[in-house]
């Protein structure tokens, strides 16, 4: 396995991460035993990076990672959690809450359905609109001093609230989203983050299965993200689907598949920057790891770029009211 070291002050992580949403329901239903075979698998390839948050299935994330973790050495595993998604019991989305006192009670719980005793980067998912971010980071920092947290992370915030966050404690990571067809973070984050010395952790990166080259029209059941999301709607996804036949075309002369092309156009973009992918079988995870073996010659860096050129894509990557919520839409 390849490392990359995750900003300057945090933890080195294998160079490609897993994250484990859709093995909680986002992507409609998930098959429990594969989802544990597919973290194994992860593991036993050299991934030491897991993926999670605590809103993901309201803890089933946790707990299935939990599991999967026993009777292996927990610090085989990174543990990135995100907090701070409001959902019902139904699994709608009530917004966000990231005060001091709600931090410190999302991370007991979190401790315990995923039955370790401290987390290795902790992060709010969104910024929550009523709480300055100085505040979150500071209860969290409280956090990484009594043990129970190792590092800091930061979740689709943009550059004046990353400055701010990194004045108040080191941020190992921001996790944003960024692939060849959601290229956003291009003209004012990544500077900013290469400034401050914080990494990437990329999700993402295949468009959620869009840019996979296994995606086809009204794929989408219920409970699926995707049948709401812009890109994969009926006049968007018809032009998204010719940009993954352009950049088939280029992964066919490179003998490679369009997802290890379009992972490996991510992981290519610098050292400081990890992908997360979302396998959620261990087909698709082997997939993933193909792309250790790949590597991007400038000529086809550029042949990718033709074939997929930067605000190609038609949609936002997500439904407007999931937009608003976004800082790092903002700056
Ligand atoms: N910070 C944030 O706001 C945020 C938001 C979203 C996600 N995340 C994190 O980032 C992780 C990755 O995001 P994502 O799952 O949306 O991104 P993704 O990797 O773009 O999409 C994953 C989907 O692509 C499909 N796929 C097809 N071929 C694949 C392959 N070879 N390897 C992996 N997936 C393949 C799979 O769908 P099928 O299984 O249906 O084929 C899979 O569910 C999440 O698990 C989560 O931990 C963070």
């Amino acid at each position: 396995m390849q490392h990359r070291q995750l900003g300057k002050t945090g933890p080195s992580v294998s160079a490609l991460g897993l994250g484990c949403m859709g093995m909680s329901g986002m992507y409609g239903p998930a098959e429990r035993p594969e989802s544990i075979a597919t973290i194994h698998a992860a593991l036993e390839a050299g991934i030491t990076l897991l993926d999670t948050g605590d809103f993901y299935g309201m803890g089933h994330n946790e707990m299935l990672i939990g599991e999967a973790l026993q009777g292996r050495n927990r610090d085989q595993a990174l543990i990135s959690v995100k907090f701070g998604a409001l959902r019902d019991p139904a699994g709608n989305w009530l917004g966000y809450d990231a005060r001091p006192k709600a931090i410190k009670s999302f991370l007991a719980y979190t401790l315990q359905r995923l039955r370790v005793d401290h987390i290795d980067i902790y992060r709010p998912a969104r910024l929550d609109p009523d709480v300055p971010i100085e505040d979150t980071i500071e209860a969290i920092a409280d956090m990484v001093k009594a043990g129970y947290v190792r590092h800091i992370g930061l979740s689709e915030v943009g550059a004046e609230t990353i400055h701010r966050a990194a004045s108040v404690h080191p941020i190992c990571d921001l996790q944003i989203e960024y692939s060849l067809i959601s290229r956003g973070i291009e003209d004012s984050i990544l500077p900013v983050c290469r400034e401050l010395g914080i990494g990437i952790t990329a999700y993402g990166v295949l468009s959620r299965g869009l840019i996979s080259g296994h995606w086809s029209k009204d794929k989408a059941g219920p409970g699926d993200f995707r049948a709401h999301s812009p890109r994969f709607q009926e006049g968007n996804v018809e032009r998204n689907l010719g940009l993954v036949e352009a950049l088939k075309g280029v992964a066919d002369r490179k003998g490679v598949s369009v997802a290890q092309i379009a992972i490996a156009w991510v992981a290519a973009q610098g050292e400081d920057i990890v992908p997360l992918v979302g396998a959620r079988r261990r087909d698709r995870l082997a997939e993933a790891l193909g792309v250790l073996n790949v590597r991007l010659t400038e000529e086809d860096l550029a042949a990718i770029e033709r074939a997929v050129p930067k605000g190609a894509a038609a949609g936002d990557r997500y439904a407007a009211p999931q937009m608003s919520m976004l800082d790092s839409e903002r700056s």
